[in-house]
């Protein structure tokens, strides 16, 4: 499905193709991984690889899935970060990550705010499904500020440390439904 959507300060589309010939897109695809598996929320997700060989694969992957979106600053399409989405059975499953040096300055609300209202609005979605740690403060924040409301915790766990033991933490299921 061709998605592309603007919100007050983004653009929100499909990867395609072309992305990938351009270098300065490549560059802050691979920065953006860089900065993402530094941070100390980086525990609470999959391990997404850094090495140019592995960002190439996703120059392949990402654009035939469809399921990452882009976001994008219009004025000279710098890459900023990516929106999730899948359908399931109970609803649209959404994540959601922004670089962190364009943090904190509402560019994460706003994108997710503007996706919700395209799924609801263009996709026939019923109701919007998002799983975030309970340490990821701004995550949380995120959710809450939108409306999503609780609706349960479990535990959970996408990583081992160093001596292979899981990182364990405990996650908690947001939804969003239009009333
Ligand atoms: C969650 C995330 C997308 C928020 O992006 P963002 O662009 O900073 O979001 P916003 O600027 O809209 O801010 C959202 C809330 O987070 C808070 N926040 C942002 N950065 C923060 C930080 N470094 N420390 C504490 N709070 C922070 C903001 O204060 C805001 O809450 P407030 O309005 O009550 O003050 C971003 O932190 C991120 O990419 N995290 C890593 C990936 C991730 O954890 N994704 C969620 C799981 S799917």
């Amino acid at each position: 499905m061709k998605i592309e959507l603007k919100t007050e300060r983004l653009i929100i589309r499909n990867f395609v193709s072309d992305d990938w010939k351009s270098y300065k897109f490549v560059k802050e695809l691979k920065d953006f991984f860089i900065a993402k598996e530094s941070s100390p929320y980086a525990v609470y997700d999959s391990r997404w690889p850094t090495d140019d060989d592995s960002i190439l694969k996703m120059a392949e992957w990402m654009p035939q899935h469809n399921h990452h979106l882009a976001i994008c600053l219009p004025s000279d399409n710098t890459f900023i970060g990516y929106i999730f989405h899948m359908d399931g059975d109970n609803g649209l499953g959404i994540g959601y990550a922004i670089h962190s040096a364009y943090q904190n300055n509402g560019y994460g609300t706003e994108a997710v705010r503007g996706f919700i209202d395209y799924a609801f609005h263009n996709m026939g979605a019923k109701c919007v499904l998002a799983g975030t740690a309970n340490n990821n403060i701004p995550s949380v924040r995120l959710l809450e500020k939108l409306n999503f409301k609780k609706v349960n915790e479990h535990a959970q766990s996408h990583r081992q440390d160093k001596q292979g033991n899981p990182i364990n933490f405990i996650e908690s299921l947001y939804t969003y439904s239009l009333k």
